[in-house]
């Protein structure tokens, strides 16, 4: 260095700080501040509230500076709403759990900020280091009920109405750049995760459970938000698993992949909030397990879907309660009007690739007048139909709203108000009992299905002595 001439010394000199300048603007400074909330008073015995020191520690962190707050194992930290703030990343150690508070005083007064963990307007925010959050479901349940548990519901006050008053357990509303990796999330009394109005979110090796008998406990809710990628998942939800809605602005670029999912209710959901479009989504290498329903459409109220692609998916869908959604359907694509103030949206370009279904019914794809499904592919799908539960099947389930339950046989495939069909590659088997119910591989309701394809269409009885 002695050696260089001065001018290329100050060359290194203004190339190193704007690099900082832009480290410490856009990409994140790579070496973060760390600080522990032991240091700043936490307990961590899951029975004193450590709230404030762990709000003290997140406060500390600079303005400018990454930081990483810690929270170290084995120990339980209970906690009111924890505030995030830009720059935050939780690091909550391998055996070190943040246990949500389970009365009202714990949360914001506004029902709309009930998070365990909410970040509100934050950058560069996350949540990771192999630990867990947990939103103490079970605390919440009234009367424990084998078709589905009665929960609390904070009404009382009117901070919120109708029975579904309960904190979710976490929250990134109005944010940028979010990351969650590599964190356990469970039993949310309410909504799991919930991505708002937010733009470039990564969900990486997070698992998320949720009891199978507490309602609305959905996996992953993207509302309004666009960019977001989840990877290596692991979700067990009784509600919904993975659930892009959209109220206020559209839901574009949603990327999943390499996940399994078992849900009660959806494992993949679109809807059934819709006013704004859905699009540009990939799904591939996903398992669904025992799920009610698989891949679903629930478009409603306007918004119109386009170009979403399903490739190299394993799914097996079953009949539960009718007191949860799903009617075992592998594929459900729906679009009709709520209600008669709701407009009628379409869905285009989808395609399903490769994809293995063991279900209780049919494929149900169902548009409407003026609301059509156009240019769907099917595209290598072997698909088995078998009963395997003693629930009673024979229903098309337009809800919610529409026509919502109608009486009718169960089909392959059941098709209404398609313009653009093409099915390739597909091998139907039905199994050889309980045969009642079942229809025809294909239905078509007449003169609502236009321009249609069927290449190397296969469908028969098998025999299968050892099937479910
Ligand atoms: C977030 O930003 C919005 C719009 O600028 C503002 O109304 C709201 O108060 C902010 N919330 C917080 C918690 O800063
Ligand atoms: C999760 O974090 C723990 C603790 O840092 C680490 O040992 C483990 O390898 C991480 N797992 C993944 C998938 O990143
Ligand atoms: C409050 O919740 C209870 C229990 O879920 C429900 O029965 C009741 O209708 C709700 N009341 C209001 C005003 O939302
Ligand atoms: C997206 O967010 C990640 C952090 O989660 C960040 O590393 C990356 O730079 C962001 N991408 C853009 C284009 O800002
Ligand atoms: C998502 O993208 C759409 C279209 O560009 C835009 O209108 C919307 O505001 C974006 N949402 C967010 C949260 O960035
Ligand atoms: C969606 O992703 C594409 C790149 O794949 C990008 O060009 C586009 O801007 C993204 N849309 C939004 C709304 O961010
Ligand atoms: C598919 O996802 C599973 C995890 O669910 C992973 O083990 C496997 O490597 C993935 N396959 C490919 C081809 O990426
Ligand atoms: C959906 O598409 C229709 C027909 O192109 C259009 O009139 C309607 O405004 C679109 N909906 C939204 C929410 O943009
Ligand atoms: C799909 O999953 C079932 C069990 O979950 C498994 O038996 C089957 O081999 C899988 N099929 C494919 C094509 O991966
Ligand atoms: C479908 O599966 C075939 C054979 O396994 C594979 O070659 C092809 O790349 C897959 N297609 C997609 C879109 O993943
Ligand atoms: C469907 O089954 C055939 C024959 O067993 C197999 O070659 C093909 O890979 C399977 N396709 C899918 C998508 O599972
Ligand atoms: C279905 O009902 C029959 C007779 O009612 C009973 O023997 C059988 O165990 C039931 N099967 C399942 C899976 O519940």
């Amino acid at each position: 260095m002695a050696n260089l001439p001065l001018i290329l010394i100050q060359i290194i000199i203004i190339f190193i700080f704007t690099q900082s300048l832009f480290a410490t603007s856009h990409p994140p400074n790579p070496i973060p501040i760390t600080v522990s909330v032991s240091d700043f008073g936490a307990i961590g015995d899951g029975i004193h509230y450590d709230t404030v020191p762990i709000q003290s520690a997140i406060n500390s962190c600079p303005d400018t500076f990454p930081c990483h707050v810690t929270f170290p194992a084995p120990r339980k930290y209970l906690t009111a709403t924890v505030f995030l703030k830009s720059g935050v990343v939780l690091n909550v150690e391998p055996g070190a759990t943040i246990l949500g508070g389970t009365r009202i005083e714990d949360y914001p007064r506004e029902s709309s900020r009930w998070y365990v963990v909410l970040a509100e307007n934050a950058t560069e925010v996350g949540i990771g280091g192999g630990g867990v959050v947990d939103g103490q479901a079970e605390k919440f349940v009234v009367r424990e009920d084998r078709r589905k548990n009665v929960m609390v519901s904070w009404n009382k006050t009117g901070a919120c109405l109708g029975d579904e008053c309960r904190p979710r357990l976490v929250g990134f509303l109005d944010s940028v750049n979010v990351r969650l990796s590599n964190i356990t999330l469970n039993q949310p009394a309410y909504w799991c995760l919930h991505i708002v109005r937010s733009n470039n979110i990564s969900i990486e090796d997070t698992t998320i459970y949720g009891d199978f008998n507490i309602p609305n406990n959905d996996g992953i809710d993207i509302e309004d938000s666009n960019n977001t990628v989840i990877t290596r998942c692991h979700i067990d939800t009784g509600d919904d698993a993975i659930c892009p809605k959209s109220y206020t602005a559209p839901v574009y670029n949603l990327t999943v992949t390499n996940s399994w999912i078992r849900s009660k209710s959806s494992a993949i959901k679109l809807g059934s909030a819709s006013w704004f479009d859905f699009n540009h989504f990939v799904f591939d290498n996903i398992t669904i397990v025992d799920s009610h329903r698989g891949l679903a459409f629930q478009i409603r109220d306007g918004g119109n879907v386009s170009d979403i692609v399903f490739s190299n998916i394993n799914i097996s869908t079953r009949y539960y309660d009718p007191l949860w959604w799903g009617r075992a359907e592998p594929i459900y694509v729906t679009s009709c009007p709520r209600d008669s103030t709701s407009k009628e949206a379409s869905i285009s370009n989808i395609h399903f690739i490769n994809i293995t279904a063991n279900s209780e019914n049919g494929i149900f794809l169902s548009g409407s007048k003026r609301g059509l499904l156009r240019n769907l592919r099917f595209i290598n799908m072997n698909i088995t139909y078998t009963r395997f539960t003693n629930y009673s099947g024979g229903l098309l389930d337009y809800r919610p709203g529409c026509q919502e339950l109608v009486k009718h046989g169960t089909a392959g495939i059941m098709m209404e108000y398609i313009e653009g069909l093409e099915v390739k590659n597909v091998e139907m088997k039905w199994s050889n009992y309980e045969l009642e119910q079942w229809n025809n591989p294909l239905e078509f309701k007449p003169s609502t299905v236009n321009n249609i394809s069927f290449l190397n269409f296969n469908s028969g009885l098998y025999t299968n002595s050892k099937s479910r």
